[in-house]
C-alpha cells in the first residue's frame, strides 16, 4: 500500500481592523510601552469589531484557505475548529462553521489553549494518513479579548483577537506534516485557567465578583515551562522527521513572548533570524497563533514549495505541540533509508548535535555552581547533569 500524506494545500487569515496598542493600555492599567516592549516584544494587538463573532472569523479565515486550496466547502470531508473562544458552550464551534461555509461533513471543536492548532493539525494528518478522509480544513480562531480582564495588567497586555485557516488533503508524495508531538502536564492547569463559568464552580454573582470568569496566569511559571518546551519539543520532532535542525527554512513558534522565542532558537543553536516573528503586531492570539504566522510567512514569500518548517505551540493544560511540515512536494529523508550514503552522514550529524546538546546541558549548570559552591560545586554539579542528560538520550 502506498503511504498516504496530508499535504497542506490552503491557508487564509483574518484579522479584525480594531487596534489596541502599547500606548492605549498605558490609559487603562498601570503599565508602559517601555516595559510591554521590554518584557514580551509586543507593540500592538488587534480586537473583534462589533460585528465580529468567533463563527464569522473562522469563516473569513476558512474561505479564504479554500480559495488557496482551489477546492470549495462541498469538497471538505471533515472540519477541525480550534479555539478556546467559542461562540457558545454548545453547540461546538465545528458545527456553527460548517453550517456557514455551506459544508455537507462532520465537523468539530478542539480545545487545547493555545496549542490548538497544532492539536487541530496533527488529528488531521492522522485522519488522512488512515485512509478516514481526503480533505480537512483545520482553524485556528480566537477571540481571547472577551475573556481578558482589562484591569490585570499582567494579562490584559499579552492577548489578541485573530483567525487563521490551512486545508490538509490526501498526497501519495512526502508532503505536509512529516513528524509532531503532543504533549500536557496538567498538573499545572491552575498556571493558566478560567476558575469560575464551567461546571465545577458555574456563573454567579460571586463568580463575577470575583473576576473569577476572566483568565488567570501565573506568568513567570509559563515563562519557564514555555523556554523548556519550545527548544526541547522542537528537537525532538525534527530528530523523529529524520531531520535535523539546520535543515529547516524556518521555524515558526507560538507568539506569545519575544524572550521565549529567543531562549528557543539559543537552546536550537540556530540563528534568531530563522524564527518566525509576527507578535509585534498582534501579541498572542491563542490557537490562532502559529496558523496566522504560518500564513503570512507564506504570504511575504518566506515559505516556498520545497522548505521545511517546523512549528511549536504552548498554553492552558498546560499543553504543548510541534510539527514539521514540508512545503509542496518533498522526498523520504535519507535518515529513513536504511544502508544508505545519506543516513551514515545523518547519523553522524546527530551524533555532533547530541555531543553539543549534552556539552550545553552540562555548561548551562555549571556557571550557577560556580557562583554558589566554587569550582569543585561546580564540577560536580555539572556531571551530575552530564550524566542525566546522557542517560536520558
Ligand atoms: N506592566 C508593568 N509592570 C508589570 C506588568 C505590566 N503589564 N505586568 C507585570 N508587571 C510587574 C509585576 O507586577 C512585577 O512587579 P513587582 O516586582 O513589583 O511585583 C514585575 O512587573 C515583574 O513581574 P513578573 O511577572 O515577574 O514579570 P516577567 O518578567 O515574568 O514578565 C510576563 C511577565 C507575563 C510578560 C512573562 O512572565 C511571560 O511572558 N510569561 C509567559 C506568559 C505567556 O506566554 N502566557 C500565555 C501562554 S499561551
Amino acid at each position: 500500500m502506498t503511504e498516504r500524506y496530508a499535504r497542506l494545500t490552503g491557508w487564509g487569515r483574518y484579522v479584525p481592523e480594531k487596534r489596541l496598542t502599547n500606548v492605549d493600555l498605558e490609559k487603562m492599567v498601570e503599565t508602559s510601552d517601555e516595559w510591554i516592549t521590554q518584557r514580551t516584544g509586543i507593540k500592538e494587538r488587534r480586537i473583534r469589531g462589533e460585528k465580529d463573532t468567533n463563527t464569522s472569523m473562522a469563516v473569513a479565515a476558512g474561505q479564504e484557505a479554500l480559495k488557496v486550496a482551489g477546492i470549495s466547502a462541498q469538497d471538505l470531508d471533515f472540519i477541525i475548529v480550534c479555539t478556546s473562544s467559542p461562540d457558545y458552550l454548545l453547540p461546538s464551534a465545528g458545527s456553527l462553521v460548517q453550517d456557514a461555509l455551506g459544508a455537507d461533513c462532520g465537523a468539530v471543536q478542539v480545545t487545547a489553549g493555545c496549542s490548538g492548532w497544532v492539536y487541530g493539525a496533527v488529528m488531521a494528518d492522522a485522519l488522512i494518513r488512515a485512509g478516514v478522509h481526503n480533505a480537512i480544513l483545520v482553524i485556528g480562531v480566537e477571540i481571547v479579548s472577551y475573556g481578558i480582564d482589562y484591569t490585570d495588567r499582567k494579562t490584559c497586555v499579552l492577548f489578541g483577537d485573530a483567525a487563521a485557516a490551512t486545508v490538509f488533503q490526501a498526497s501519495d508524495q512526502p508532503s505536509g506534516i512529516l513528524a509532531s508531538e503532543l504533549g500536557s502536564d496538567g498538573a499545572k492547569a491552575q498556571a493558566l485557567w478560567v476558575p469560575g463559568g464551567g461546571s465545577a464552580w458555574p456563573i454567579s454573582p460571586e463568580v463575577v465578583e470575583q473576576r473569577q470568569h476572566y483568565i488567570q496566569m501565573d506568568g513567570p511559571e509559563v515563562f519557564k515551562f514555555a523556554s523548556r518546551v519550545v527548544g526541547s519539543s522542537l528537537k525532538r520532532t525534527i530528530a523523529q522527521a529524520g531531520l535535523l535542525p539546520e535543515d529547516i527554512d524556518l521555524f515558526i513558534p507560538h507568539q506569545a513572548n519575544a524572550r521565549i522565542i529567543e531562549a528557543g532558537a539559543r537552546f536550537m543553536r540556530q540563528p534568531i533570524e530563522k524564527f518566525y516573528m509576527n507578535l509585534q503586531y498582534y501579541g498572542n492570539t491563542s490557537a490562532a497563533s502559529v496558523p496566522l504566522a504560518l500564513v503570512e510567512a507564506i504570504e511575504e514569500g518566506r515559505l516556498k514549495d520545497g522548505c521545511k518548517v517546523a512549528m511549536v505551540a504552548f498554553g492552558a493544560g498546560l499543553t504543548w505541540g510541534s510539527v514539521v511540515i514540508q512545503m509542496g512536494v518533498g522526498e523520504v529523508s535519507p535518515a529513513h533509508v536504511l544502508f544508505s550514503a545519506g543516513r551514515a552522514r545523518y547519523l553522524a550529524k546527530r551524533a555532533r548535535e547530541t555531543v553539543l546538546d549534552t556539552a550545553q546541558a552540562a555548561w548551562c549548570p555549571f556557571i550557577p555552581g560556580l557562583i554558589r559552591g566554587g569550582v569543585p560545586s561546580a564540577v560536580r554539579f555539572a556531571l551530575k547533569i552530564l550524566i542525566k542528560h546522557l542517560c536520558a538520550t
